[in-house]
């Protein structure tokens, strides 16, 4: 599993589009692997990943959160502080660089929780990139903040209306723009999904995120039992679980969104054993699926966990069982961000805070000489409105009603 180009892990992955769309996949297959190869094209790229995103990240021993647990010794991977808030700009900073060395002059992305588009617009706003953002019109009401630094930076939001109005509609109108604007546009899909030569080429962007975990555990000498990490598509599991994939420890657990209920419709939980094969968005791996085979509902309190399909690659690991996987509910990730916020200062996004309910809980079942490491994929600066408007309701909704009347007088 150690090669750079995989296309199928076991029977997943592929690329199961229409005809129209492998003429530009073989082509980015072949011009990503050409830029692998190169070294101006890696330096390029470790320089923007030093100055222009802030890596390497911390990792951070969160004490008082140890304490809390009363376990393990819980340590966090700082991706939150990472420029635009998540881990997604290293993905968007290598398919950014690449496309410009295609020669194309446009980009298109879809976004869910928005740090995905938020990575793309400000990398195309310092590359010189026309931007358009697809989003679905019910992710635009929940992540509006990020949709306001979208503009700012110059990129076009298209709200998706069709569906769900959530992510999976988003990549939907994505590929369709492409089929027909390949020629000058790269289609920079946001997570380990989709259409080979994606899945490889996420992945591999996003593993500077577990190489700099490998080395702080070995700078530091820690005993690290467990990595955890929430999987949405599951960019951020893969990049962070990458360097170990081939080992037999630490233990990789890869968290999913339980949302409110075990019934169809009211999670996002595909590795449970709800999830069944199938192929969607151009690649085949475990899909929620209704009766008919179609596409089934979803939910989540994050806008970045609610996706039908998980990666290839991660739906692979699962059934050999190098990844586990379980689930967090709504309430809580929302205690999670809470008591991560109160103890140590930090604020993880939802998606992450499913990761560090997971975190508090193996930890507690640990002793105090053990580590583990939680990857914070982001942090929650974007999910503002939806935690002041649950825990601080009432004050939150007059401070809003007196800014709009103000505004409006
Ligand atoms: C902060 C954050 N973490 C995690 C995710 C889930 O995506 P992935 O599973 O590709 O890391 C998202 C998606 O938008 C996100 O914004």
């Amino acid at each position: 599993m150690e090669r750079l180009y995989n296309d199928f892990f076991g029977c997943f992955g592929g690329k199961y589009v229409a005809e129209i769309l492998r003429t530009p996949l073989d082509e980015l297959k072949h011009e990503w692997l050409e830029a692998m190869k190169s070294k101006d094209f890696k330096g390029e790229l470790d320089i923007l990943l030093t100055e222009f995103a802030g890596r390497p990240t911390p990792l951070m021993y969160a004490e008082n959160a140890t304490k809390a647990a009363g376990g393990a010794k819980i340590y966090i991977k700082l991706e939150g502080l990472a420029n635009t808030g998540a881990h997604k700009i290293n993905n968007v900073l290598g398919q950014a660089l690449l496309a410009k060395r295609m020669g194309k002059s446009r980009i298109i992305a879809e976004t869910g929780a928005g740090q995905h588009g938020f990575a793309t617009a400000a990398v195309c706003a310092k590359l010189g990139l026309e931007c358009r953002v697809y989003m679905g019109e019910i992710d635009i009401k929940r992540q509006r903040p990020n949709v306001f630094w979208m503009e700012l930076f110059g990129a076009e939001v298209e709200p998706v209306r069709g569906g769900a109005g959530t992510l999976k509609d988003a990549v939907n109108e994505a590929l369709r723009d492409w089929s027909s604007s390949f020629e000058t546009t790269h289609y920079l899909l946001g997570s380990a999904l989709g259409p080979s030569p994606y899945p490889d080429m996420v992945r591999e962007f996003q593993s500077v995120v577990g190489r700099e975990v490998e080395c702080e555990i070995k700078r530091r000498d820690l005993k690290v039992e467990a990595l955890i990490a929430c999987v949405g598509g599951g960019s951020n599991a893969i990049g962070f679980f990458y360097p170990f994939l081939n080992k037999k420890a630490p233990r990789l657990i890869g968290v999913e969104a339980g949302g409110t209920g075990n019934d169809p419709g009211e999670h996002a939980s595909r590795m449970s054993g709800e999830g069944r094969p199938g192929i969607v968005h151009g690649y085949k791996s475990l899909f929620l699926l209704d009766d008919d085979g179609q596409v089934g509902s979803t939910h989540s309190i994050s806008a970045g966990l609610d996706y039908p399909g998980i990666g290839p690659q991660l739906a692979y690991l699962g059934q050999t069982k190098r990844i586990e996987f379980t689930k967090i509910s709504d309430s809580e990730a929302l205690d999670a961000v809470q008591l991560f916020s109160k103890k140590e200062g930090i604020i993880f996004a939802l998606e992450s805070a499913h990761a560090g309910a997971e975190a508090i809980k193996f930890a507690e079942s640990l002793s105090p000489e053990k580590s583990i490491i939680v990857n914070m994929s982001g942090r929650g600066d974007k999910d503002l409105f939806i935690l002041a408007g649950i825990l601080d309701k009432n004050r939150w909704y007059s401070f809003l009603e007196e800014e709009v009347k103000g505004n409006a007088g």
